[in-house]
């Protein structure tokens, strides 16, 4: 996937960043008058403090576009630059059309391609690698990739176990075609690793859907085995990614994790071999929002000065397929 050769080779690399949470911020509190929780627990289990919910009228694409906005306005680009647009999510306003579309619309594009993809918490890992394989190809030169969900209109309120940990939000991420030398050193892109295994279905999934129930459903998750496989994959696909890139973990200033756990962050980063000081943390704020959570990670790690140009990132990603990945990128 990556030359390291020192030969001209081209590179997706971040041009913008940008995200959008809704105004509503929900903090742990607010569970406890419904359901036999506390604002301890959920802390201590999960490292999470509060979240954002969407206003009633707000769909998934409304906080697509806003992302896309800040991302554009970032990168000092508007949407006559835009090439395609990819939205990594599990919660489209409606079965179809995709929200990319209803995004790419909403940002006043006729011109180009717009789609989404499916991969629930491992979404924005699989939509950065296929707009990287977009551009390497030539197929497009500039690329909005978008994180955007509305996990709190699939939740079961009166599930303990699950209606605690997600959140609202989206973040965006202009990439553009530049060209890098062909070694580690090269801004954007250098690897990624993807994986799923469809055996593992039944661990984190929603009982409804259009050819199944024609209804939305609920999540469901068996959460100790899907904090098993996290630990024991996230570790594992980081590496592998950072070897494709001829990379180690010395060399990662920031790992950007998929924000479903405190846990499941600080040991991934402990197997890794790196310290809390470089792992970005947002999940306090914002609870699991599935495939929008590291573009939302990134984008507050840029405005929080953590994460600066040229710094080596890792970001990994684990979610309901199981599907789990893995990507290597110089900012
Ligand atoms: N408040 C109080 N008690 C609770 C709550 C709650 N909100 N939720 C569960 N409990 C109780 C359980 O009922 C159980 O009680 P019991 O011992 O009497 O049966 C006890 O707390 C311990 O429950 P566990 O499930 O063992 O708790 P655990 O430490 O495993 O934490 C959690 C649960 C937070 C869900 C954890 O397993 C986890 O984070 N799993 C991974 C989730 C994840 O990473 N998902 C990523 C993908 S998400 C996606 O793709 C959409």
């Amino acid at each position: 996937m990556t030359g390291a050769t020192g030969t001209p080779t081209r590179r997706a690399v971040a041009v913008g960043i940008g995200h959008y949470l809704p105004k509503r911020v929900v903090p742990n509190a607010e569970f406890e008058e419904r359901i036999d929780t506390s604002d301890e627990w959920i802390r201590a289990r999960t490292g999470i403090e509060r979240r954002h919910f969407a206003a009633e009228s707000e769909t998934t694409s409304d906080l697509g576009i806003a992302a896309a906005r800040a991302a554009l306005d970032d990168a000092g680009l508007t949407a006559a630059d835009i090439d395609a647009v990819i939205v990594a999510t599990s919660t489209p306003d409606l079965t179809f059309p995709s929200v990319a579309t209803m995004i790419q619309s909403g940002l006043g594009m006729s011109h180009g391609f717009a789609f989404d993809v499916q991969a629930v918490c491992a979404g924005f890992i699989y939509a950065l690698s296929t707009a990287n394989a977009f551009i390497l190809s030539g197929q497009a030169k500039r690329v909005l990739v978008i994180g955007a969900e509305t996990f709190s209109r699939i939740l079961d309120w009166d599930d303990r176990t699950t209606c605690v940990l997600f959140g609202d939000g989206a973040g965006a991420l202009v990439l553009e075609a530049q060209e890098g030398d062909g070694t580690g050193a090269d801004r954007g892109i250098l690897a990624v690793d993807l994986h799923s295994d469809g055996q593992f279905r039944d661990l984190l999934y929603v009982d409804g859907g259009v050819s199944r129930t024609q209804s939305t459903g609920v999540l469901k998750m068996e959460g100790k085995e899907v904090f098993r496989h996290a630990v024991e994959k996230l570790a594992k696909t980081a590496h592998t990614a950072l070897d494709r890139a001829g990379l180690g973990a010395d060399d990662v200033n920031w790992i950007v994790p998929h924000q479903a756990n405190l846990r499941i962050i600080s040991r991934t980063a402990q197997k890794m071999g790196v310290g809390m000081d470089r792992v970005v943390v947002t999940v306090q704020d914002h609870g699991n929002t599935s495939a929008a959570s590291i573009p939302l990670a990134l984008s507050v790690g840029v405005a929080r000065g953590q994460i600066k140009r040229g710094d080596l990132l890792v970001a990994e990603a684990i979610g309901g397929g199981l599907a789990w990945g893995a990507a290597v990128l110089r900012w």
